[in-house]
């Protein structure tokens, strides 16, 4: 009776969210089951690609990264994409992050895919050079990019690199790929985000080149989709290569830089020529650290904060047949259901609140959450290891 009172009066999506139970009947399509890249996934959810700062310095992953994946396929994630990989030495963008840039790694990240696939979730590695925002050292003094464009972060120039390296680059990515399928990994994806070396080659801001890596956006797509095309060859059309992808740089509008950066309507071209080159579901994300926090924004406070690259993901979605991923402070149940359902995305990807809670697919699952905990204060960079730094007031 009181559930026929309300359902007449209140829009449904407002009792949903404030006053029914059992979730899984409210809100069916984030626990739905959904097939990506022959994948057949328990649920929409994705942990999107964290560096945890838990691998070994010289990239060699731990027990600790094993647990950690492991805790999130025990409890229910569909789809674990794991933290910063390495293709080459010097391509490390930050300590202790891991490297799939040669054979040593591959036996003990088997180790970690065997304690993943225990459960039903799918793991896939996250391949990745750091280009233009790579760490410098002595022994990798200058980082390389399409074109010497000074980072405004660090004040470092990069080197551009010859067609020798860029050749050598699309081997790094093949054969990284090739040692995670070895190592047991269902995918790998491309990290083409965030003002890493694959970005730095879609953007025109960062790419200035003349020659066919550089100029348009198919020759700015061209290290992707060659990527692609290597990977396929050495390993099969069956090995699932996702993408992570920046739908703009971030620039503030109006300014010189963001007339130059990368834009929506590129960023959707780009995406139409990953997919035609077998790219088999693409995560929209956006900025590099030159833009500032655009990626890793704080101070979600309110659903009307959440899920700030939306509107980009439903532009790719448009564009494309293939599964769309979704990132960038999403948080409440309420608000993942609504993606879904009104097309902005198939998936819905998270990276801080599974820091926080592991479990949260399961809290939301049974009721005892509506939303993450995660208040989006960034905390939980560490370098001795990701963790949630939040002093939550349990009076
Ligand atoms: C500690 C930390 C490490 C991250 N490392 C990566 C990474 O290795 N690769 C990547 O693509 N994104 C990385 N990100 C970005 C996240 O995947 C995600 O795009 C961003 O945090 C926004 O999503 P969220 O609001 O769910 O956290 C990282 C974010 C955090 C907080």
């Amino acid at each position: 009776m009181i559930l026929f009172v309300l359902t007449k009066f209140l829009p449904f999506t407002i009792i949903r969210d404030n006053y029914l139970p059992f979730p899984t009947l409210f809100f069916p399509m984030i626990f739905d089951p959904i097939t990506v890249c022959n994948m057949e996934l328990q649920n929409r959810f994705v942990r999107s690609a964290t560096h945890e700062s838990m691998a070994e310095e010289d990239g060699t992953p731990t027990s600790r990264l094993g647990d950690l994946y492991e805790e999130l396929a025990k409890s229910e994630v569909g789809l674990i994409i794991t933290g910063y990989s390495c293709v080459l030495p010097g391509g490390q963008s930050d300590s202790n992050q891991q490297g799939i840039y040669d054979d040593c790694f591959i036996e003990p990240y088997r180790k970690i895919t065997g304690m993943v696939h225990r459960y039903r979730s799918k793991i896939v590695l996250q391949i990745v050079h750091g280009g233009r925002q790579a760490d410098v050292s002595e022994e990798y003094p200058a980082p390389i990019a399409p074109s010497a464009v000074k980072n405004g972060c660090s004040g470092a120039v990069p080197k551009e690199m010859s067609e020798e390296e860029i050749l050598k680059l699309i081997e790094a990515f093949t054969e990284a790929a090739v040692r995670a399928k070895k190592a047991g990994f269902d995918g790998v994806q491309l990290h083409c985000a965030h003002g890493f070396l694959l970005s730095n080659f879609i953007s025109p801001y960062t790419n200035r080149r003349t020659d066919r890596w550089g100029g348009s956006v198919e020759n700015r797509a061209r290290i992707i989709t060659e990527i692609v095309r290597r990977i396929k060859e050495e390993t099969g059309d069956n090995f699932p290569i996702l993408v992570k992808m920046n739908a703009t740089d971030g620039f503030k509008s109006g300014t010189a830089k963001a007339e130059l950066g990368l834009g929506i309507s590129h960023a959707v071209e780009t995406a139409k020529l990953l997919e035609k080159a077998g790219v088999c579901a693409i995560e929209v994300s956006g900025g590099i650290s030159e833009a500032g926090g655009v990626t890793i924004k704080t101070a979600i406070s309110s659903p009307a904060n959440e899920a700030y690259f939306k509107e980009y993901s439903k532009m790719i979605k448009n564009a494309v047949n293939i599964p769309v991923i979704l990132v960038g402070g999403i948080r409440s149940l309420s608000i993942m259901e609504e993606l879904l359902e009104n097309e902005f995305a198939d998936l819905i990807s998270m990276s801080r609140a599974f820091i926080s809670e592991p479990d949260l697919v399961l809290k939301l699952k049974s009721g005892e959450a509506k939303k993450a905990r995660c208040v989006s204060c960034n905390l939980c960079f560490d370098p001795r290891g990701i963790g949630c730094n939040f002093e939550f007031d349990h009076s």
